[in-house]
């Protein structure tokens, strides 16, 4: 039996190339070696407020935006979180475990909860829901992106704590991290890594903004003092740039040297562009096609939940088992 994968990506904001390069383009490339899920993770999602009706159409969004991205739904499940309650099942038994102290390191919970005026007991638990939405799939494998790799050690301290106090029950996950794009930064600025909650323009470039909007996007991004490409010296927008092209690419670190050193900044944000929006382009055209049949997205997703929905039953029917919780079975 191959190993499986999984991973999830909140329904909230615009997809960006910081999501692609550190998640989706991987799942794409690695979906066949394994037995892939691929999961929309509405409940993550409504940690923060959300407006029903935008949420709503976000899930779709995403789910096009797999397909459109190459992940085969006849191969790999895509599913709606909330469309599979052992989830949230999983997560209430898993928070028994999770000691408060784990939770108040994370550093993704201490920079959202800073921006909320009322923090919801959600965004405490969130990475334990996560761990859920892993260990329910007894997944080997999960790729994401580098800001995520403290939410996966957390993952695996969980796994490991509960396999010591009730006896062996799930597989400890390892983090598959891109070789290229495991951390893509704002282009208005690259101290901050890309993200789809900054709101500001020429942050982001979002997978479905136009070519136009991409040109000026990059052309508008922060470089540094130097006048052109310089390996040695170059700021954080510079190496930023420079990484966003390698990721698209695949182009070799020698043959990046090459490429760009001297390399005027106007000209090194048109080279950028042209690269990004040669990717995007198809991608976009396969939206196109997938969203306006929407009783076929509303069917892969139907699909993905009823395949995975018995792995994840009994995954709950196990660790009900275990804990000594009341079971029919
Ligand atoms: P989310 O929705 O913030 O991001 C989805 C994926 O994109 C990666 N990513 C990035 N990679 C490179 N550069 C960036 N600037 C960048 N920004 C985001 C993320 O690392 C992620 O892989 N908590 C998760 C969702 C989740 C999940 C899971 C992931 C819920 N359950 C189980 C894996 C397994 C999140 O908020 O991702």
């Amino acid at each position: 039996m191959k190993a499986r994968v999984f991973s999830g990506v909140q329904p909230t904001g615009n997809l960006h190339i910081g999501n692609y390069l550190g998640a989706l383009s991987n799942w794409v490339k690695i979906q066949h070696s394994y037995e892939s899920i691929f999961c929309i993770v509405d409940l993550h999602a409504v940690t923060v407020y959300q407006k029903p009706e935008e949420l709503r159409a976000k899930i779709l969004e995403i789910a096009a935006l797999f397909l459109a991205a190459g992940i085969d739904p006849k191969h790999s499940s895509i599913i709606v979180q909330s469309s599979v309650p052992a989830h949230s099942e999983l997560a209430w038994m898993l928070t028994c475990v999770t000691p408060m102290g784990w939770l108040q390191r994370m550093t993704q919970f201490k920079a959202k909860s800073a921006a909320q005026e009322t923090v919801g007991d959600g965004l405490f638990q969130y990475p334990v829901l996560m761990a859920a939405d892993i260990l329910l799939y007894h997944a080997a494998i999960v790729p994401v992106g580098d800001d995520q790799s403290q939410h996966l050690e957390l993952t695996r301290d969980i796994a490991q704590r509960f396999n010591s106090l009730y006896g062996e029950t799930f597989v400890v996950p390892e983090t598959k991290l891109p070789g290229f794009g495991a951390r893509v930064m704002g282009l208005d600025d690259p101290t901050a890594k890309m993200s789809k909650s900054s709101a500001g323009a020429g942050h982001a470039i979002a997978l479905l903004d136009t070519p136009e909007k991409i040109r000026k996007t990059f052309n508008r991004a922060t470089t540094d003092s130097n006048p052109a490409v310089d390996f040695a010296t170059m700021g954080p927008g510079v190496e930023n740039l420079l990484g966003i092209y390698q990721a698209f690419s695949g182009t070799a670190d020698a043959a990046m040297r090459e490429k760009f050193t001297g390399m005027r900044y106007g000209d090194l944000k048109k080279q950028v562009a042209e690269m990004v929006i040669m990717h995007l382009e198809p991608l976009q055209q396969r939206y196109r096609e997938i969203t306006a049949d929407p009783g076929y997205l509303e069917g892969v997703l139907r699909e993905g939940a009823a395949r995975v929905t018995p792995i994840a039953n009994d995954t709950v029917e196990l660790v009900k088992r275990r804990m000594g919780l009341y079971t029919a079975r």
